[in-house]
């Protein structure tokens, strides 16, 4: 028998407690061929949780997770719900309490599947969004003062340090020599210029430690016009925390669906546990009638089996995904009429047989 695996399922809010569990079926297929265990345990939080017991999750949630080997998560918050806690409460309080500071996003374009760019094919669309995810413009450092009189005033200050520039470097740098040797840092130093100025700086530091690898430095503005116009430009980016999580969703677009986007926050030293999940939210406006698109939710299981070591299963995963697409099976998003049950079991058939 392998190695058995201890994994904290978090399903969340929306449509996290469809995708979740067919992602969690996907996990048990390839563990089944793979030859190890997947146990797993779950954790109801999120924005449900918080309306029963006002609070996302224990105050020792995260000493709970801690104690996984991962955590396969799908996406916190509803409507009826303040959307400033979402982030706060659970999401940012994961990433940052377990050192996740690597958001790893992948933008591929599958078998089967038109980008809704007219002339790109998948030799166009191949490439990964490297998030800063622990600092930047998401620490949450601010102040609402006198919020209801004309002295209104309102500050969120965002944060770089040395420390976690050179961090987020190294990890894509040392990502591009597996890769196509490429790396463009995608900034706004043009503008702001301290904070985004020194993250040039460093960045560029750093590069110098990789001369096998190329180096460049875009602003975020030419990057977006190029994600549509050109992205066969791209290898590896490595960017903030905000322009991340913006460029991804737009990576996600050129995929075809926000849908098929899959990431991993990732403690690449194994600190602590890492945490798996779709790079999209939990679509409110879907939930339960067994439509979302569970594709992002199964590659962020392959990109955690990647993680834990199951490389093997990893890539079955992957071409499980690719044989649903390339033979049409796909949810409303894309245009099919599957629901999200079926491309699981078509995702798990291929794994099984
Ligand atoms: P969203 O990503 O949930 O949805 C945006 C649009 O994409 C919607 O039309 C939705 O139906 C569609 N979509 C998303 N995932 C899909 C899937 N798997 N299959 C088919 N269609 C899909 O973003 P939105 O609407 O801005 O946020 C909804 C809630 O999710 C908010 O409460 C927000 O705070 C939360 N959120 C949570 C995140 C997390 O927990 N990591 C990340 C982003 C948003
Ligand atoms: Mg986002």
């Amino acid at each position: 028998m392998g190695k058995t695996y201890k994994i904290a399922v978090v399903n969340g809010d929306g449509i996290g407690n469809e995708i979740v569990p067919a992602g969690v079926s996907v996990l048990q297929a390839a563990a089944t061929k793979y030859n190890f265990e997947i146990e797993t345990e779950n954790f109801f939080w999120g924005a449900g949780h918080y309306l029963k017991h006002g609070i996302f999750m224990p105050e020792d949630g995260i000493d709970t997770i801690k104690k996984f080997d991962a955590i396969y998560f799908g996406a916190v918050g509803l409507p009826e719900v303040d959307d400033t806690l979402p982030a706060k409460d659970y999401t940012f309080k994961v990433r940052t309490d377990l050192e996740q500071y690597v958001n790893y996003r992948p933008v591929k374009l599958f078998a089967g599947l038109e980008s809704p760019l007219r002339d790109k094919t998948s030799k166009d669309i191949d490439f990964v969004i490297i998030r800063e995810n622990n600092e930047g413009e998401f620490v949450q450092n601010g102040k609402i003062m006198y919020p209801d009189t004309p002295n209104g005033l309102a500050v969120d200050t965002s944060i770089v340090t040395r420390k976690g520039v050179e961090r987020i470097a190294h990890f894509a740098f040392k990502l591009a020599r597996k890769r196509n040797k490429k790396v463009t840092n995608v900034t706004k130093s043009n503008t702001l210029i301290y904070s985004l100025g020194f993250w040039d700086k460093v960045m560029a530091e750093v590069a110098e430690q990789y001369p096998d690898v190329e180096y460049g430095k875009m602003y975020v503005d030419n990057a977006s016009a190029s994600f549509v116009l050109k992205p066969e430009v791209f290898d590896v980016i490595v960017t903030t925390n905000m322009i991340g999580d913006i460029l991804s969703d737009l990576g996600g677009a050129i995929m075809g669906s926000l849908g098929l986007g899959g990431s991993g926050n990732i403690n690449p030293e194994k600190d602590y546990p890492s945490m798996f999940e779709p790079i999209h939210g939990s679509a409110p406006d879907i939930a339960g009638q067994n439509v979302a698109n569970p594709i992002g939710q199964i590659w962020s299981a392959a990109i955690m089996l990647e993680h834990l070591g199951e490389e093997e299963a990893a890539q079955n995963i992957m071409q499980a995904i690719e044989h649903t697409t390339a033979k049409g099976i796909m949810t409303r998003d894309l245009k099919g009429t599957a629901t999200t049950t079926e491309i699981a079991e078509s995702v798990v058939s291929f794994i099984e047989s």
